[in-house]
Parts: C-alpha cells; structure tokens; sequence
C-alpha cells in the first residue's frame, strides 16, 4: 500500500521550492552522455505528481510514469499535460508491453524499497523496460553519508492562498535493517476557517551502499556505468546525503 495517501495532498506545495527544471536538465545531461541510442521515450518509475515528466515533455519526450500512489497520479493526471501518460501501478511487478530509451527514477524512489527482494524486483522491471543502449538513473540515499551525518528533526512551515502547514520531520535509525524511519507529523490551517487539522504518516527509507548495489545490479544484468553525488558530477563521499547511479544493461 502506499504509504503518500495524505502527504500526496499537500506535496506539491510541501516541494514548492524544489528546482525540478534544473533536476531535469541534470538528468538530461547524463543521459546524453551515457546512452548508445536516441532518446525519445523515458519511463518515470515513481512518477509522484508528474513533474520532473512534465518539463521532459516540454522537451519533446514521451514519457510514461508509474506510480504506487493513486492519489499521486491523480494529481499528475489532472494536468493534461501534452506527451504525457499517467498510471497507478507497483513499479516492482508492472508488465508494460514495451520497452523505453531511459528509465529514471527520482526524488528517492529506490529509498522506498526497503528489503532486498524490493530492491532486486525494482531493478528487474527497470531492466526489463529498458531497451539495449539505453540507461536507468535514479538516486538514493547513501549509506556511508547517512550514518556519518544523521538525520535530524526538522521544521518546516508552508503556506499558500488557502492553507497554512506546519510539518515536525523526526527520524529513527534502525541499523539491523538500513533503513531510517521517517516520521511526518503535520498541522494544517486552514486560513479562512481558522481550522486546524493533524496528520501523520510514515516513511520507511533504506539507505544504500555501492557493494550491495554492485551485487544486486550483477545478479540482474546491469552495470554502474557512473556514480555520483546528487545533482553534481563529483564523486561519492561522506558528504554526500543523496547518490545517483547510471545503470546500463549488461
Ligand atoms: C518522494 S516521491 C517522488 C515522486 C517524484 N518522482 C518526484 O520527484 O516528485 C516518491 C514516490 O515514489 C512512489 N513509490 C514508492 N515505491 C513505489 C513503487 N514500488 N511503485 C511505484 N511507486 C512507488 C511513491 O508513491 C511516491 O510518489
């Protein structure tokens, strides 16, 4: 089940800051370098409201995206974007009868799998839809920054014409599994009523390392062609939080 049922809501506002054009002429970047075919068609695996697909669509690609969150792609959906489709699925089992330029998979989707059977299903079904040339991108949290550098609690107050949130992140570490539990608590105003309503939600993330990535990628038949630093092209260190690899088929 997925677990943005109430956050989907309030995330677009939540991520009003985040530079998803920017994101996409990264993502952009390394896939012109790194693929042996043209680019036309990308498959979003954990597509969330649509929006690092919509600015590729203004680019002219197709792209198709996937998502665990019903209520997510709803959002995306509603906003007919030209070149775009939507659908609801589990990336980890979907069958879509066609195979894509590039998968990519942003904004800590391969986090969300948090068990190694998660992970390797994950990894398959990008394999799968995947043509030969192409590449897979996604990021993830990394492991060595994650222990490193914990995670705090944090505070974050938003608000647009209608609505005022607060959210309080708290997060527990759980070393025996690698995986962080992310606790979202959030109080929501609404401006005209002066009504207040909370909410809570839970995000299990698993924080990876290389050598468990390298052994699951082997075992599926892809190869990390590149890994970096999110959003940058140094390589991975302590500092670096987020990680993104380019995977391509053996
Ligand atoms: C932080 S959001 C990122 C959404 C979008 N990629 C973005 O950048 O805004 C993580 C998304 O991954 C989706 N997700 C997690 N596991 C999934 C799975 N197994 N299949 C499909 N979607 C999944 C969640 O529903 C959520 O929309």
């Amino acid at each position: 089940m997925s677990n943005f049922k109430k956050y989907s809501t309030y995330y677009n506002l939540l991520y009003q800051d985040k530079n998803y054009g920017e994101e996409v002429e990264y993502v952009e970047k390394l896939i012109k370098r790194h693929t042996e075919i043209p680019v036309t068609e990308i498959l979003d695996m954990g597509s969330g409201t649509g929006r690092h697909d919509f600015v590729f669509a203004q680019k002219n690609y197709r792209v198709t995206g996937i998502d665990l969150s019903e209520e997510m792609t709803q959002i995306a959906l509603s906003a007919c974007v030209k070149n775009t489709e939507f659908h609801t699925g589990d990336v980890r089992s979907i069958e879509i009868n066609k195979q894509f330029d590039a998968v990519i998979s942003l904004f800590h989707v391969a986090s969300y799998q948090t068990t190694n059977e998660d992970f390797e299903k994950y990894l398959q079904s990008a394999k799968k839809h995947l043509k030969q040339g192409g590449v897979f991108i996604f990021d993830f949290w990394y492991g060595p920054a994650v222990l490193s550098d914990k995670p705090t609690t944090r505070i974050k107050r938003l608000e647009n014409t209608e609505i005022k949130i607060t959210r309080l992140t708290e997060s527990e570490i759980l070393p025996n599994a690698n995986t962080v539990n992310v606790n979202f608590e959030m109080l929501i105003e609404d401006k005209e009523t002066g009504q207040l309503t909370k909410t809570r939600e839970l995000h299990p993330m698993r924080y990876w390392f290389l050598p468990e990535i390298e052994y699951f990628c082997k075992h599926v038949g892809f190869k990390i062609e590149r890994s970096y630093n999110w959003f940058s092209e140094n390589k991975l260190s302590l500092e670096s939080w987020y990680g993104v690899l380019i995977l391509k088929k053996i």
